[in-house]
């Protein structure tokens, strides 16, 4: 059939992507190259649209993936992807979750007002964070990952920490948990310092919800000061330690997971928090 002018002169059909670090806006039937605004990778573009607040369906799975990176498919993504990846490869449920594309609000502190104030379900209800709540209840383990800033986690990762008091602060009430027993594993990269410190920050907040970190269960990659911002994304994906650490922390989640720890400790543990 012959091209017609009509054909010719049919706008591009236009598309809206949002840069998940910085919120950019670009219209186009593809993500742009590179986000003008942050820089990021054309990676970190995702569709725009109205966003629903994030719902739980109450689907069962056995380990919670959290990306707590800034960038959704950055070096931390990286080992969130392998480990993902050895989940599904060991048949074993997950659902993984980059905070980047998600709203979470941070925590309104209702419990430094009054203990009693920080109740479960979380009082600020606007935003996706009572999704992760009911998954958190639901899941297994966990598996958090975080990029290193300034010698700690990133700030999203402890803005979703700090939201998870209403849970921890159902044990200083005397009420019935929904986390003892449950496994953690921790995945930290970063440039050169401050990634065991990173992890323990990150484990403390778990040791309060009453999870095991699994034996073996924090894995970090660090590439020294030989590699840079520029080249450290080539370190973290032709390095073999990272895949073998991360599976390693996998695994491990996995054995103890299946020991069925939750279950067994029910009602035994005496919580003992702050
Ligand atoms: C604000 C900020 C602070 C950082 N602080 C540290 C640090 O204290 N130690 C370190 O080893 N790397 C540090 N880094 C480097 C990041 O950990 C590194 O770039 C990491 O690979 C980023 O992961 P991502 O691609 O998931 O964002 C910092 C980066 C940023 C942006």
């Amino acid at each position: 059939m012959p091209i017609t002018q009509h054909d010719i002169s049919r706008p591009e059909k236009k598309t809206s992507w949002r840069c998940a670090v910085c919120h950019f806006i670009f219209e186009g039937e593809k993500p742009p190259k590179g986000c003008p605004v942050c820089h990021s990778p054309s990676s970190e573009f995702i569709l725009d649209g109205a966003r629903e607040p994030l719902r739980y369906d109450g689907g069962k799975f056995d380990v919670l993936i959290i990306n707590g990176s800034t960038h959704r498919a950055g070096n931390t993504s990286y080992m969130a992807d392998i480990a993902e990846a050895y989940l599904r490869e060991r048949e074993v449920s997950c659902r993984r979750f980059n905070l980047s594309e998600h709203a979470i609000d941070y925590c309104w502190c209702c419990y430094a007002v009054r203990a009693e104030s920080c109740t479960f379900p979380c009082r600020n209800k606007n935003d996706d964070m009572p999704a992760f709540h009911q998954m958190l209840a639901q899941t297994k383990a966990v598996i958090i990952a975080s990029p290193i800033n300034w010698n700690g986690m990133s700030g999203r990762l402890k803005v979703f920490l700090d939201r998870t008091t209403c849970m921890e602060n159902l044990f200083h009430l005397g009420k019935h948990g929904l986390t003892e027993g449950k496994v953690a594993g921790i995945l930290v990269c970063g440039h050169e310092d401050g990634a065991i410190k990173t992890a323990m920050d990150i484990w403390l907040n778990f040791q309060q919800l009453g999870f095991i970190l699994a034996p073996f269960g924090i894995a970090f990659r660090t590439h020294g000061s030989q590699f840079n911002s520029s080249t450290d994304r080539e370190f973290f994906r032709t390095d073999e330690l990272i895949v073998s650490h991360t599976r390693g922390i996998v695994n491990n989640v996995i054995e103890i997971m299946q020991l069925d720890t939750e279950a067994k400790l029910k009602g035994k543990l005496v919580p003992v928090t702050e």
